[in-house]
């Protein structure tokens, strides 16, 4: 067993777009086996790197061991996917693509922004929530969203950042974060790891939002993760819907159009946080029933 370590970064971001292309670039023939919803900034960084890409279907175990089949085992390959994927709100089969990445001799790297601070006993994410921390080679996060600062990390065997370090343009080449942000990125480790109640409460809040928009029959995707996706499917509608809920209602939901949905896809995506009170959530439940009506 090797020794964890991990790498700092500025934002998230950065470090899959950096981390993605420099693994590409130093792997002769290496392909990228990448989940069709995965964010915008691994897919720059595996574009960046020149390397083949095979999209599998999101979260299609079968497609991924499909493709895993076509390739010779001496290939280098890295599968790439989200724990907690951010418009869908879906949840990756973690174990599942950690057995496949074994069997078919692959590494894993996973995107964990949505996921850290969330979700495991002190916060660690998904794939400490499933027990999968020993399988996944690569694991990025934030210290933005759930951490409430900024920057982003990768961490792995110490062999494997060690490589990143001495290697990612976007690591060696930018100025680091300040002691001020690492201070705060510190405390909210700290308090993230140490206050279990607060993690109750938001999962809580977020029982309660659906069980309101279940009450007013108002249709959502996403009853997996803590992302919950009203799907309007016109960009214009989604924007004057938005509109109204802040100037007649007080609350602010930004629309989500193309590109970081498909055309048809917009929504609003509603994420209810530790901090608002019951009495919020019915107001912002009450809100949406009556824009949407
Ligand atoms: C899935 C995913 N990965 C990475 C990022 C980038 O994270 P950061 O804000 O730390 O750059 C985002 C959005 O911010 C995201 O949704």
């Amino acid at each position: 067993v090797q020794k964890p370590s991990a790498i700092v970064f500025n934002s998230s971001y950065l470090a899959n777009q950096t981390v993605l292309a420099t693994l590409g670039r130093h792997m002769e023939h290496c392909l990228f086996i990448s989940d069709a919803e995965n964010h915008a900034s691994m897919i720059e960084g595996m574009r960046a790197s020149k390397r083949d890409k095979i999209i599998f279907r999101h979260n299609d175990m079968g497609h991924l061991a499909e493709i895993l089949q076509t390739q010779s085992p001496e290939r280098p390959k890295i599968i790439a996917f989200e724990s907690v994927y951010s418009m869908s709100g879906t949840m990756a089969p973690i174990r599942d693509i950690v057995a496949l990445a074994k069997q078919y001799n692959a590494l894993t790297y996973c995107d964990e922004v949505h996921a850290v601070g969330l979700y495991g006993e002190h916060g660690g994410g998904l794939i400490a929530q499933v027990g999968a921390s020993d399988g996944v080679d690569l694991i990025n996060g934030t210290f933005a969203k759930a951490f409430g600062v900024i920057g982003g990390f990768v961490a792995g065997s110490e062999p494997l950042i060690d490589f990143i370090r001495s290697h990612a343009e976007g690591f060696i080449f930018t100025t680091s974060l300040p002691p001020s942000n690492c201070a705060a990125i510190i405390k909210s480790i700290e308090t993230v790891g140490n206050e279990p109640e607060t993690r109750r409460i938001f999962h809580q809040n977020i029982v309660l939002f659906r069980k309101l928009l279940d009450q007013m029959d108002i249709p959502y995707q996403g009853r997996d993760a803590h992302i919950t996706r009203i799907v309007i499917g016109d960009s214009q509608r989604c924007k004057t819907l938005t509109d109204r809920l802040l100037f007649e209602h007080g609350i602010y939901l930004q629309p989500i159009n193309f590109p970081t949905v498909a055309r048809g896809e917009e929504s609003m995506r509603v994420i209810v946080s530790a901090r608002h009170h019951d009495f919020q959530i019915e107001q912002l439940a009450l809100a949406l029933k009556t824009v949407l009506s």
